[in-house]
Parts: C-alpha cells; sequence; structure tokens
C-alpha cells in the first residue's frame, strides 16, 4: 500500500511506519479483547447479588502498564528523530540542483547550467540536494518515492536531499494547494546512470534531438506544462485552446488583433505577456532560458498539426 522506495531513507521511514501500525494492531487487539471478555465474563445475568468489592489498586501492574508503553515511546522517540535528523542533514558532497516552483510547473538548473522543466535528472547513488524557491505562491515539493518533502516559498530558500537507489521514473506533486491547476503540477525524476547523466546534463536528450519537429513540439506540449492550460480539443482553459489556432486573427487584450504565426507562437512562449489574448489573465509564465531552439520550432510545428 505504500509507494516504492526509492532511498535508503525511504526505507527507514516505512520501517518505522509499519512498526507503529503493528504495535497498534498488538495493543488494540489486548485492550479490545480484554474489554470483550471483561464484558462476557462479569455480564448482569451472571453476578451474584451482594456487594461489590471494593477494589483499590495493585502497584505491581501499575508500574507495569506505565513503564512499558514509556519504554516503547522512547525507542519511537530517537527512531523517528533519528530519520528527521536524516532528512534534515545534507551530506557535505551532496550535488546541488536549483528547482523554482511556478504557477503551474517545476523549472531545475544544474551546476552547469542546463535548465529543465517538470523533469528532473539525476545520477544513481550520489545525494542531490534541492535549493528549492517559488517565483510567485508557496508550492511545495513532495517526493513519495523518497518519503520527502519542503515547501517552495517565495523570497527565501529552503532545501532537501535525498541518495537516489532506484531507477525511476518517481513521481513529484506539488503538495500545497497553489491555485487553479495545482493538481496538475506535476513532475518526474529520472534517475541515471553516470555516463547517461553526463550526456544528458551536456546535450539534453539524444532522443530529443533526433525526434520529427511536431513530435517533439508534442512531447513538449506534454510534459513542459503547456497541456495544464492549453487544451487541444477546443475547451476553453486558463489559456486559449490550441485546437485550429495556426493562421487565424487572435483577437488581443488591448484590442488589437496579431495573426497566429511562428513569430507570434515565439513571442508569447518566451515573453507571454507582450501580447495577452482577449479575454485570458496574463498568468503565463515565461519559458525564456528554458526551451531550446529547436524545441521551440518543435512546438510551432506541433500546433500547426492542431487543425
Ligand atoms: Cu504548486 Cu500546488
Amino acid at each position: 500500500m505504500l509507494p516504492a522506495q526509492g532511498s535508503a531513507h525511504a526505507r527507514e521511514v516505512d520501517s518505522l511506519y509499519i512498526f507503529l501500525v503493528w504495535l497498534t494492531v498488538f495493543f488494540f487487539v489486548i485492550i479490545a479483547g480484554m474489554l470483550g471478555s471483561f464484558v462476557w465474563k462479569y455480564r448482569m445475568s451472571r453476578s451474584k447479588p451482594g456487594p461489590t468489592p471494593y477494589i483499590t489498586h495493585h502497584t505491581g501492574l501499575e508500574l507495569t502498564w506505565s513503564v512499558i508503553p514509556l519504554l516503547i515511546l522512547i525507542v519511537i522517540f530517537f527512531w523517528g528523530f533519528h530519520g528527521w535528523v536524516e532528512a534534515g542533514v545534507v551530506p557535505n558532497d551532496a550535488m546541488e540542483i536549483q528547482v523554482t516552483g511556478k504557477k503551474w510547473l517545476w523549472t531545475f538548473e544544474y551546476p552547469n547550467g542546463t535548465r529543465s522543466i517538470n523533469s528532473l535528472h539525476v545520477p544513481i547513488g550520489k545525494p542531490v540536494k534541492l535549493v528549492l524557491t517559488s517565483e510567485d505562491v508557496i508550492h511545495s515539493f513532495f517526493l513519495p518515492d523518497y518519503r520527502v518533502k519542503q515547501d517552495a516559498v517565495p523570497g527565501r530558500y529552503s532545501e532537501l536531499w535525498f541518495n537516489p537507489e532506484t531507477a525511476g521514473p518517481h513521481q513529484v506533486f506539488c503538495a500545497e494547494y497553489c491555485g487553479k491547476s495545482h493538481s496538475d503540477m506535476m513532475a518526474k525524476v529520472f534517475v541515471d546512470d553516470d555516463a547517461t547523466y553526463q550526456k544528458w546534463l551536456e546535450e539534453g536528450d539524444e532522443e530529443l534531438k533526433k525526434m520529427p519537429l511536431a513530435e517533439l513540439g508534442k512531447l513538449i506540449y506534454e510534459n513542459r506544462g503547456c497541456a495544464t492550460c492549453h487544451s487541444i480539443d477546443g475547451v476553453k482553459g486558463q489559456g486559449p485552446s490550441f485546437k485550429g489556432i495556426w493562421g487565424h486573427d487572435q483577437p488581443l487584450a488591448d484590442g488589437k488583433s496579431v495573426v497566429v504565426d511562428a513569430n507570434y507562437v515565439r513571442e508569447s512562449i518566451l515573453q507571454p505577456q507582450a501580447k495577452v489574448v482577449a479575454g485570458f489573465e496574463p498568468i503565463m509564465p515565461t519559458f525564456q532560458g528554458l526551451l531550446r531552439e529547436r524545441e521551440i520550432l518543435g512546438v510551432i510545428e506541433y500546433l500547426k498539426t492542431l487543425r
């Protein structure tokens, strides 16, 4: 019933959790069992007439049911404290990746300047430290497979670390309600072997380079957050639908209009507030520095296919 275990920390959290569950089951059975058996044993129909015996206490019994739970609680405390300290103290050799949350996507910046959106690549078996912040409201970076979660707060940095042990992909959720598309604010963690990771850092994904433009554009559309606001079936979302948009006159918020061509699409991706479509809020984040030239071309080609 628990998510996959992506790290040693996940295993430690789980073992404490499972211990608590079985401890609870154990005491439930004892307490409920004794309750039931006393109800049966001392039921009304069997009680003898006469006064109820006067019972004071039993020192040995009282010490037992105080001391044993105390010892168990001390064990639970140190067990939990150990996991908490472990999750809070980042190893010195951890690789640092900058994470920015914004409505409604996650962006990642790697030590060499490579960036990615909604997909975090990490090398297997090496501790990774994420430095989180937000451009707008409070988001929360939740990685269930690693049993870690940390708020991304505008105007400050927070930290989170994990040591990926198993190949992904591992799902990332936003765990702080942040607006209309909060539930779509998802990313994936891909755990690569060393060579694949280095290659990915240097040149981006090789498969993506070989992909035909329109196909690449579809992938960008689906994985980089476009789909969160722009439908492809004509349904109005946070942003205009992409269906049949190519080549049409688009009325703008300032009363002018623009023909949807390559330059307009490119401008809207890099400077979304430059020409806002009539009837929509200027809420789109910029993708400046987040998409490669070929990826922008891909999106343009993909739009052409949405008749
Ligand atoms: Cu970002 Cu919820």
